[in-house]
């Protein structure tokens, strides 16, 4: 059985490093990580949840949440200035990791986590996630601050790769963008 509530408690203080061997021991059992978020969640309409509800925890130095992506979803490039830590439960996130080059941007591989699979990003990482799944598809995310502050954080144009302040709405007009595109 996964304890969320311990789970996060074990994940206070520590560096990533550790947070990773932590969700690689819960998501053994995905179904088991699957079923206790779920029983937090139960009872509320996540249909139209934006990221701040979905959030578990939160805090200056952590935050723990699920992401929930929605079949066929794409995000552009983005930072978060922080570590971070995914773990896949239920579905799959395609991640694309990026580099600031002398051109801008550039692709830097990237990993596409199935379930039970963890990536851990580090303070400068730059990616974007995709769900290639016809159905939604979850994972834990653990993040080394406070995913919220946004401040010097950034977006980046999908298509020119144009760097912008990071910002829910471009971030949510580029991914439309991007999901139209693939559909046609
Ligand atoms: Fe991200």
């Amino acid at each position: 059985m996964f304890d969320l509530k311990q789970f996060i408690e074990n994940c206070k203080g520590k560096p990533a490093s550790a947070v990773k061997d932590l969700i690689q021991g819960a998501l053994r059992d995905p179904a088991a990580v699957s079923a206790a978020i779920d029983a937090e969640f139960a009872g509320r309409d996540l249909s139209k949840a934006g990221i701040a509800d979905l959030i578990f925890f939160r805090s200056p130095t952590l935050t723990v949440l699920k992401a929930a992506t929605p079949p066929k979803f794409k995000t552009p490039p983005h930072n978060h200035n922080m570590w971070a830590v995914i773990g896949t439960y239920d579905g799959q996130e395609d991640n694309t990791f990026y580099r600031r080059g002398e051109r801008g941007l550039e692709k830097a591989g990237g990993k596409d986590l199935k379930t039970g699979d963890v990536v851990v990003l580090g303070e400068d990482a730059i990616h974007a996630i995709a769900n290639p799944l016809d159905r939604p598809s979850c994972a834990i995310h653990i993040y080394g601050g406070d995913l919220l502050n946004f401040s010097n954080r950034s977006v980046w144009n999908p298509f020119t790769f144009e760097e912008h302040p990071y910002d829910i709405k471009l971030i949510t007009n580029y991914a439309r963008e991007l999901m139209a595109g693939a559909q046609s």
